[in-house]
């Protein structure tokens, strides 16, 4: 039997979605840059201000074990999301970019000397680039490129990636060496919706000895993040592009490389002891958290997760693909629209330009209309070069878009182009 996947009973939980924009119903497409929080979530964070305010792991007294008691529940329903072996495998972080920076930071001390090699792709958002120019930089080590093919896809010839792609790699086959150290890439492409094959390349980066680094920013809301069967040793995400809050994210990290990595950041609660000499380090996964978390973020983020379990993810995954499909096939019926981003496996994101047309201009046009997209560079300024443009309108969806909202935007669409042309 198909799965039931009722889109009107998952809006009626976003109370932002009645919201009205320059007096419009708002069609929130801007679910790549932050996805929005049902009830439940907005309700977590608040309860726990209102009834069990206090910091964790630190008082004997009764909120404070409330308080802590909740937070580790919420770093065991993120643990059973991701399926990671051990819940001290789920550092909490305050986003991805924090999260592929303390990747970045304790994994080149550990492993980066001069002449080494680090590599990252063409598509990578600027988060996964920056931190690996820097531990380069620090350490001696040289960053190595995976190109992009014109359907945005890694251009890398390994047989177990030569299924499933819109056009064949011409590219690269020589990515690995015995001096590659570390693989970072996205698993998903914020600006193209590519569903990158990270677990085959994962593999590959195995055979060398490479560790490798995904950055699942754009993944967690629309996969099924399986951090054991993708091989990855370590894997960083956004509560708020997962429907939960922001200013908190993790990054899982296999608990034999976190036990061997130095911490990135002193401070309280991620000692064992100090001495004016010398300190020892908290066992996992305090050694990485540093000073009081966003405690109110990690309850919220724990029933986003938790939230997103009550439901059939296939279901889920089901209707945004629907929601991709349409809006694919109803944006190419607008004259000079070209989609950046056409490989095989995508999520539900759509990247184009207008011949004539300014994304900015459309994308402000979009706004007096209620339609939120995002517009400019989406921090992937490499890959705009590899494209040869300077930015893209993107709309990117979520399990509570509907093809109706799709159609206001194509109308939209076509009355800006009309009015820009
Ligand atoms: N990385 C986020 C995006 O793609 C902000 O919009």
């Amino acid at each position: 039997m198909e799965p039931m996947f009722d889109v009107a009973e998952i809006r009626a939980q976003f109370p932002i979605l009645k919201e009205l924009v320059h007096g419009k119903p708002l069609v929130y497409f801007d679910n790549g840059a932050t996805s929005q929080k049902p009830r439940r979530v907005i309700k977590a964070e608040s309860a726990y201000y209102a009834t069990i305010n206090a910091n964790v792991h630190r008082g004997v007294h009764t909120l404070s074990t409330k308080a802590t008691e909740a937070q580790e529940a919420a770093r065991e329903a993120i643990r059973n999301h991701i399926n990671a072996k051990h819940a001290h495998e789920v550092i909490f972080t305050s986003g991805t970019t924090a999260g592929i920076n303390l990747a970045a930071t304790s994994l080149g001390q550990l492993l980066l000397k001069p002449g080494d090699e680090v590599v990252i792709s063409g598509m990578e958002h600027h988060s996964n680039i920056v931190p690996w120019q820097l531990a380069c930089e620090r350490h001696g080590a040289t960053l190595k490129v995976i190109p992009i093919t014109e359907s945005g896809e890694w251009d890398v010839v390994i047989p177990a990636l030569s299924r499933n792609r819109a056009t064949p790699a011409q590219g690269r086959n020589d990515i690995f060496n015995e001096r590659t150290r570390i693989l970072a890439i996205s698993h998903v492409s914020n600006t193209l919706g590519t569903i990158n094959p990270v677990k085959q390349l994962i593999a590959e980066a195995k055979k060398h000895g490479t560790v490798t680094v995904v950055d699942g920013a754009q993944a967690i809301a629309h996969l099924d993040v399986d951090v054991q069967d993708l091989g990855c040793d370590f894997y960083a995400f956004s509560g708020h592009k997962v429907y939960g809050p922001t200013g908190i994210g993790v990054l899982y990290g296999r608990e034999e490389l976190l036990e061997r990595m130095p911490p990135w950041q002193g401070g309280g609660e991620m000692i064992d002891t100090v001495t004016l000499e010398k300190s020892t380090w908290a066992k996992l996964p305090f050694k990485f958290e540093a000073g009081t978390p966003h405690i109110a973020g990690i309850i919220g983020l724990g029933e986003a997760v938790r939230w997103m379990e009550d439901y059939d993810k296939s279901a889920m995954a089901k209707h945004e693909h629907a929601l991709l499909q349409h809006a694919t096939k109803k944006l190419l019926t607008i004259d000079g629209l070209r989609i950046i981003g056409t490989a095989k496996e995508k999520v539900g994101v759509v990247s184009f330009v207008i011949e004539g047309v300014h994304h900015y201009d459309l994308g402000t046009l979009l706004d007096q209309q209620g339609i939120a997209v995002r517009t400019g560079h989406h921090c992937t300024q490499p890959l705009m070069e590899r494209f040869g443009i300077s930015g893209t309108t993107r709309a990117s969806f979520a399990c509570f878009n509907t093809i109706e909202e799709i159609d206001v935007m194509i109308t939209a669409a076509k009355k800006a182009v009309k009015m820009l042309r």
